[in-house]
């Protein structure tokens, strides 16, 4: 089987250009192990480990989903799990840390034991290679890097590029408004952002955002991008941490099937459902200038209806089950293990980029 190799698989020590997005409420321990098994890298989410820590702000039960331990332990225990299922095949991880003013100290509280567990382990300190920073502001966060990690950051504009880029971040990975779960005020899709950002940037350059097969990974090549980060895609695995109702909630939607309205840190896809619903006309009715991006002030309603939602998700409740995805969700349609996954979407990279020339004559 052909690959495709770019800096990116350089930089990281991976063998293909695709990373598994950070996504919580779920540590994806066991998908970061299977994607990083798979050759390219698999991300620990921290997000849902916080959530104990601000209980008035988590739509999540943090201790049904990871018992009692306190955060830094749930991290670090997850850091040892992953690194002991991928020690054969010699994989490469990295941790997700979003970086949201209203979530610095568990922010905080994630990168020190991201570095601590590094400086305990040797194997972990080789192949625990990266923290991804997201939804907040670079600055603070060049400090991962005098510690022999790369770091990468998340940015929704040109704008927000060249501020990580200016902080010193190694990579920039662009997440476009079409992406599932968090997404900017100022929506901007892929197919302008990623390009956008290539230029802008001199440093290397993920694509994020309705990226799921060959075609979408070789589109991001031809934009400027080293790799693609897919998040969506990922949940609807064999492996992958999330609940049986949400994997078949992704094959089941077509594109149109998501919803944008109040999130955590700010506006957020659901898959459409009777919750998401309730939820968008929530938005509307508590906080109208949401959509125009005016800080939100009174969110009580809305979080109660996002527990609920959270309680029915455990409950196995597709209709009433909080669900977050991107428009991809539209076209995704299989469960497959993500070793095939992962092969078929090289495969299909491989052969679209081969076909180009031939179908489209250059003079
Ligand atoms: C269920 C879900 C949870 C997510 N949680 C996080 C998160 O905790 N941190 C983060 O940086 N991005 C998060 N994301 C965004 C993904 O990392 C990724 O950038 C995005 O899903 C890419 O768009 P796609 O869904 O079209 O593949 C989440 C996405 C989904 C679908």
């Amino acid at each position: 089987m052909k690959s495709i190799h770019t800096v990116l698989c350089d930089l990281l020590g991976i063998q293909h250009p695709i990373l598994q997005g950070g996504m919580g409420p779920y540590k994806t321990q066991a998908l970061a192990a299977a994607v990083s098994n798979a050759g390219a890298l698999g991300v620990i989410s921290s997000i849902g480990m916080a959530a104990s820590m601000l209980p008035e702000a988590a739509p999540i039960d943090a201790v049904r989903l990871f018992g009692t331990d306190p955060p830094k332990v749930i991290l670090e225990k997850s850091i040892e799990a992953v690194a002991k299922e991928t020690k054969r095949s010699g994989g490469v991880f990295g941790v997700n840390v979003p970086v949201a003013s209203e979530f610095t100290i568990a922010s905080e509280m994630f990168v020190e034991q991201a570095i601590e567990s590094r400086e305990n382990d040797s194997d972990i300190e080789k192949r625990l290679r990266v923290i991804i920073t997201s939804a907040g502001n670079p600055k603070p966060w060049a400090k991962i890097k005098e510690h022999g990690l790369l770091w990468f950051h998340v940015v929704p504009s040109v704008y927000h590029a060249r501020k990580a880029e200016a902080a010193g971040a190694d990579v920039i990975i662009a997440s476009g408004h079409e992406g599932g779960a968090h997404v900017s005020w100022e929506p901007v899709h892929s197919t302008v952002l990623v390009p956008a950002v290539a230029k802008a940037v001199k440093k290397p350059v993920v694509a994020a955002g309705g990226f799921c097969d060959g075609r979408t990974l070789a589109a991001a090549l031809c934009m400027g991008a080293e790799g693609v980060q897919m998040g969506t895609r990922f949940i609807a695995t064999q492996e992958s941490d999330f609940e049986p109702i949400w994997k078949q909630a992704i094959i089941d939607r077509e594109e149109r099937q998501t919803l944008v309205g109040r999130g955590v840190f700010g506006p957020m896809r659901f898959l459409r459902n009777n919750r998401s619903e309730q939820i968008v006309e929530q938005t509307l009715r508590d906080i109208p200038g949401f959509y125009l991006g005016q800080p939100v002030e009174s969110n009580e309603d809305i979080l109660g209806i996002e527990r609920s939602g959270f309680v029915d998700l455990m409950g196995e409740k597709p209709e009433t089950a909080l669900m977050l995805g991107g428009e991809v969700t539209g076209r995704i349609k299989d469960i497959p293990t993500v070793k095939d996954l992962i092969a078929s979407v090289i495969d299909e990279a491989v052969k679209t980029l081969e076909l180009a020339p031939k179908r489209v004559k250059t003079k």
